[in-house]
């Protein structure tokens, strides 16, 4: 039989590091608070003009080239991605066009931190209906346009002035949220192969009920217009959270989701040797694998370095396990993520 196999993996990140210590500049946060709350310690943002299709770009360049496959090869692309360049077009056909590739069908997911997850799951399904025969999935993420603040070059370190009282007081009330956040890519080289070895099945659910939980509540055509000089103004262009409702619903539904798919597939959880979830606070990810009862040396993590990358954690924390050595041939890895909307769900792959 035929399998969905990983031909190559590739990243790329924002061109700025900031570290905690940089965002204290900014808002009233901490070190402390950020690692504490939520195990981030850096991230990284973009450089103004450099867009997710960019990121998108530079990963699958990357990826192409740890596949050895040729652009001309790929007659297919599936982007996930909840910040796109522009509200329309999508980025798969920017990605398309940056990278040079022939006039092939190019496929736009928007399921947030799930969207990997769901673009895998169609990237499996269309490579196995013949519709493609070597797909470039990525994921990839410009946070730093929901950021509330002006002074980047102040942030950065290279000039420019602090932010006034009045701004620090203005950033400080999206504190929760932004300090979570990075820019970066990841991308796939898909193809099919024969043998027991490749993707193994998906579990994944949606539930538009609340959706308010984790949203952004203006630029939308809900309204009319769809997004207005007082939206900028009082923030409605910045995503809302309930971070306790999501932080609740993500330590119980990704393990549970898991559980279902190596039930369906007659594997026990404490086969799975590698455990590489969505990265959007590495304790809603302790907090799973205790609740799989996984060691540590079953699980990887990267949101220390990179921050909530939305669509690109799970392929960047991917490519890190295998460059590190953590993901062989037969390597039974399974992935897992919930994020706004929501979506949720659980994917297995015998590496
Ligand atoms: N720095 C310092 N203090 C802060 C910060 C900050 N960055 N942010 C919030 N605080 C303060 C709050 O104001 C509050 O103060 P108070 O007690 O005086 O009122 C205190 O810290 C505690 O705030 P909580 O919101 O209760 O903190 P909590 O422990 O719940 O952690 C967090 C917040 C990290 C957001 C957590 O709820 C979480 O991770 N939730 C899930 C987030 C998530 O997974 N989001 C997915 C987004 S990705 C996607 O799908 C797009």
């Amino acid at each position: 039989m035929a399998r969905t196999c990983i031909l190559g993996t590739g990243i790329a990140t924002g061109e700025h590091l900031v570290k905690n210590e940089q965002l204290a500049k900014m808002m009233d946060t901490s070190d402390e608070w950020i690692r504490e709350r939520s195990g981030v310690e850096q991230r990284y943002y973009v450089e103004t003009g450099t867009a997710t299709s960019d990121l998108g770009v530079r990963a699958a360049k990357a990826a192409l080239e740890d596949a050895g496959v040729t652009k001309d090869e790929i007659d297919y692309v599936v982007f996930a991605t909840m910040t796109p360049d522009y509200y329309f077009p999508g980025c798969g056909g920017l990605l398309q066009h940056k990278l040079g590739l022939r006039t092939i069908p190019s496929l736009d997911i928007r399921q947030q931190c799930t969207g990997f997850l769901y673009g895998l799951q169609v990237s499996d399904a269309l490579l196995q209906a013949g519709q493609a025969r070597t797909l470039l999935l990525v994921g990839a993420e410009v946070h730093s346009g929901f950021m509330p603040w002006t002074s980047w070059d102040y942030l950065f370190g290279r000039g420019g002035e602090p932010p006034s009282a009045a701004e620090r007081a203005w950033i400080t009330r999206f504190r929760d949220r932004t300090v979570l956040f990075g820019d970066a890519g990841g991308a796939l080289v898909l193809r099919l192969q024969e043998g027991d070895r490749g993707v193994l099945g998906f579990k994944l659910y949606s539930d538009g009920e609340s959706f308010r939980d984790l949203y952004v509540p203006s630029v939308g055509f809900a309204q009319r217009p769809y997004v207005t000089p007082e939206d900028l103004g009082s923030g409605r262009h910045i995503p809302e959270m309930n971070g306790r409702s999501v932080f609740k619903m993500a330590v119980t539904r990704m393990p549970e989701a898991i559980r279902e798919l190596c039930k369906e597939k007659g594997i026990s959880v404490s086969e799975i040797d590698l455990l590489v979830a969505h990265q959007a606070n590495l304790r809603i990810n302790e907090a799973v694998q205790k609740a799989l009862g996984l060691p540590d040396e079953k699980v990887f993590n990267n949101i220390q370095r990179y921050g909530n990358t939305t669509a690109a954690t799970i392929p960047i924390a991917l490519h890190e396990a295998r460059k590190a050595g953590r993901v062989k041939p037969g390597t039974l890895v399974a992935f897992a993520g919930l994020g706004s909307g929501f979506h949720w769900g659980a994917a297995l792959l015998r590496a």
